[in-house]
């Protein structure tokens, strides 16, 4: 809901448990007053409070005790009278960059606008938000920018945009334009960021402010690995399930800035966009544009509280299509298996061992094209090889649905190999700069999706693939970042918009490669997680979590990952020891019951497993089957963080706490230990659950407050009945004992 006070000039944004209150002041700026748990008032004038700082600051409008920079804003600008770090920066026709926005009109309307071009949240029907747009004028150059709040209150979320219209005559320069800023009255906050590398992707870092400015952002052409669109203040005393956080996160898949300032009297800012670094933006006269939506939560519950704002509505209102609702399928693919090695008769023999596993979809991943062997060719010329797939594509689909598995397809669309057909006939088509080194990643260059004939040749190229044979899934690897940043067609002064430009390129390839086949299940990855965000979501419901399949490390990553991420959102699979990434040998059981925290699926040669691995594997993916609706779909707990501690615990509470799953993970032995227990959170405090392994019946109470016995040995297992025997007998095998000890519990609601 959104209240305007007219007398006030208030501004009161509310949700189903939060309150954002904006005011405008008599000298038309607009200032922030609070953000934070639900208030009834619409009039906050009280807190705007004025005096003479005795400093530098200097007067606003020459007003004595009147500073802006003293008093919290909503989109500060620069170079007048508020000199701390700016949500947005211009460089007008005369050389010149101060900014003065002033409030000029505003309008509230029902549901939400498409936000054209980029990934954005959205309503299903028009009551489910309003949208607040108040457009603030800089009188001095005629320039607009167009502050767009929807309030989503069932979902408890703000989505916040920016536009900047150029009313003047002039080309006016954006050097910076964030897409969200929040100020608050006291700096006394942690910072929470997810931040890793290649294989070690999103763990959580806590830090305290400090006086200055503190940020994480991308200059990489990506989200990236390192660092996440995402940044959470809290309080010190936060914990999982108490005290606030206020959390900013970016729908947008390219360089980004997340950036913290604390003033020199403790006001901290928080502020989220495009990374200004390498941007800048034509604007020519009459022009408009359009940053990213950033998404504001609040959560008086602890971190829980905010994830779970986050899972929601990003698993409802941000993920779209016909896979956004529906359990997702337990796959296999071939790239740990079998690299590039690999011909159709490989490929069956995987298949045939998968579909009698139980197993629903088979993905051929990276090396069917052109002549790709290896890794050092070929990318860009998507036409399947007959040498290494006898028959052809359309043959090989049709034997492995024959198996009864869906058929799924790696691309890396993104991207052209110097050797290859499409380098041959258009060098020109990558990211470079003339007379620079075309530096290459992997073996390949970015083709430049800033031209329009480049993206249409992925759209045609990738479709006509996809329409060749019964394609029902597909893999879309992006596995490089950018560098010589410069586009063949673009004259000198738009060249600093290549970054930009690519990703609306991208974002336009990936709505109409959606759209042509709506049913195909899109998975997005970028040599693992190095673009695991919510722009890419909006296209493609999961992303592949991580090239790191070692189940010690998959703790943190899966763990940091669900600060903002459903777990439907997260691809997960079993893979072969000694591990490729690490080399760690985990057991079994413990490879299984950490997949099957997210989407399910193996990453090994199956036809190679042991008699008792193949029981194991059989009833994982039973056992799976069983729960994934739970687990895709359910409310995702943090029970025991694996960061800088042996143990790790988490669980899946389905919506109306009817069922749960409980998994607990125990990094190394150690000797002669304490018991374990794990407290569940979430459950009916009421109702009796049923352990469904071994049919003991425990108070949902009891499991939260008194906790669950964690077995310390094989011998301390608890026993399967008759009934369960078999579903269970691959989630306990190896696991208990010894080092990478894993547990897992079922629980469902009984009389
Ligand atoms: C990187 C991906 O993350 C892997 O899963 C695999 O698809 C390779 N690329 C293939 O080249």
């Amino acid at each position: 809901m959104i209240l305007f006070n007219e007398q006030a000039k208030t501004f009161h944004l509310k949700t189903a448990k939060t309150s954002y209150v904006m005011k405008v002041l008599d000298s038309g700026h607009l200032i922030h007053v609070y953000w934070g748990k639900s208030l009834h008032t619409n009039n906050l004038d009280y807190a705007v409070r004025r005096r003479d700082f005795f400093s530098f600051v200097a007067n606003t409008d020459n007003i004595q005790e009147f500073h802006l920079e003293a008093l919290a804003q909503e989109y500060p600008g620069y170079g007048s009278t508020d000199l701390r770090s700016p949500a947005i920066e211009l460089v007008y026709g005369d050389g010149t960059s101060a900014t003065d926005f002033r409030y000029l009109s505003h309008k509230i309307t029902a549901g939400k606008p498409k936000l054209e071009g980029l990934p954005a949240t959205y309503v299903e029907s028009e009551d489910e938000a309003q949208t607040l747009e108040i457009t603030l004028l800089d009188k001095v150059k005629n320039v607009e920018v167009v502050l767009s709040y929807s309030v989503f209150d069932k979902f408890d979320a703000i989505a916040r945009s920016v536009k900047v219209v150029n009313k003047s005559d002039d080309t006016v320069k954006i050097q910076r334009v964030l897409s969200a800023n929040v100020d608050f009255k006291d700096g006394n906050f942690e910072m929470i960021q997810l931040s890793g590398s290649w294989a070690r992707e999103r763990h959580i870092i806590r830090t305290p402010l400090r006086s200055g400015g503190q940020c994480v952002e991308s200059r990489r052409g990506a989200s990236s690995h390192a660092q996440n669109p995402f940044m959470a203040l809290v309080r010190p005393e936060t914990t999982e399930n108490t005290g606030v956080a206020y959390a900013v996160s970016l729908i947008y898949s390219g360089n980004f800035l997340a950036n913290t300032e604390v003033d020199m009297y403790n006001n901290s800012r928080l502020q989220i966009g495009i990374n200004p670094f390498d941007f800048t933006w034509q604007l020519k006269a009459g022009e408009s544009f359009q940053a990213p939506e950033a998404v504001l939560v609040y959560s008086g519950e602890g971190l829980t509280g905010m994830s779970h704002i986050y899972q929601n509505f990003y698993g409802k209102r941000l993920m779209r299509g016909y896979w956004r609702d529906k359990v997702r399928p337990v796959l296999i693919n071939n790239w740990e298996a079998t690299y590039f090695d690999f011909d159709e008769v490989k490929i069956k023999a995987i298949a045939k061992q998968a579909s009698e596993f139980g197993i629903e979809l088979f993905v051929l991943d990276d090396g069917w094209f052109g002549e790709r062997n290896n890794d050092d060719r070929s990318l860009g010329d998507w036409v399947v090889n007959e040498n290494k797939i006898h028959g052809g594509l359309k043959k090989l689909v049709d034997e492995v649905n024959a198996m009864g598995l869906k058929f799924g397809l790696w691309f890396e669309p993104e991207m052209v190999c110097p050797i290859s057909k499409l380098y041959e006939a258009h060098p020109d088509w990558c990211l470079h700069i003339e007379g620079r080194t075309r530096s290459t990643a992997r073996r390949q260059l970015i083709l430049d999706l800033s031209r329009k004939e480049v993206c249409d040749y992925v759209i045609e190229s990738v479709s006509s693939v996809l329409s060749s044979a019964n394609i029902e899934y597909v893999k879309w690897d992006m596995n490089r970042n950018m560098t010589e940043i410069g586009s063949a067609t673009l004259p000198p002064e738009n060249q600093r918009e290549v970054a930009h430009r690519y990703m609306l390129g991208l974002y336009r390839i990936m709505d109409e490669i959606t759209s042509r086949f709506p049913k195909i299940l899109f998975e997005s990855c970028s040599g693992g997680g190095g673009r695991f965000d919510p722009g890419i979501l909006y296209y493609m419901p999961q992303t592949w979590t991580s090239d790191d399949t070692d189940a010690m490390e998959r703790l943190a990553i899966q763990y940091g990952t669900s600060m903002v991420y459903p777990s439907v959102s997260m691809g997960c699979h079993v893979s072969a020891v000694p591990n490729h990434q690490v080399h760690r040998i985990t057991p079994f059981a413990t490879r299984g019951i950490c997949a099957m925290s997210g989407n399910f699926g193996y990453e090994l040669d199956l036809t190679k497993l042991t008699e008792i691995e193949k029981m194991q594997a059989k009833s994982q993916v039973a056992f799976y089957k069983e729960v994934r609706e739970l687990i895709q779909f359910g409310d995702f707990y943090r029970l025991q963080s694996p960061f800088g501690s042996n143990t790790c615990a988490w669980s899946f509470v389905a919506k109306d706490k009817s069922e749960a799953i409980v998994s607990f993970f125990r990094k190394m032995a150690e000797p002669n230990c304490a018991f374990a227990t794990v407290y569940a959170t979430g459950l009916d405090a009421d109702a009796k659950y049923k352990d469904m392994r071994t049919g003991e019946v425990y108070g949902g109470d009891e499991l939260m407050q008194v906790g669950i016995n964690v077995p310390y040995a094989i011998t301390s297992a608890p026993k399967a009945t008759d009934d369960a025997k078999d579903m269970y007998a691959g989630m306990i095998t190896d696991a208990i004992q010894g080092d990478y000890g894993a547990f897992i519990w079922h629980f469902k609601k009984v009389d």
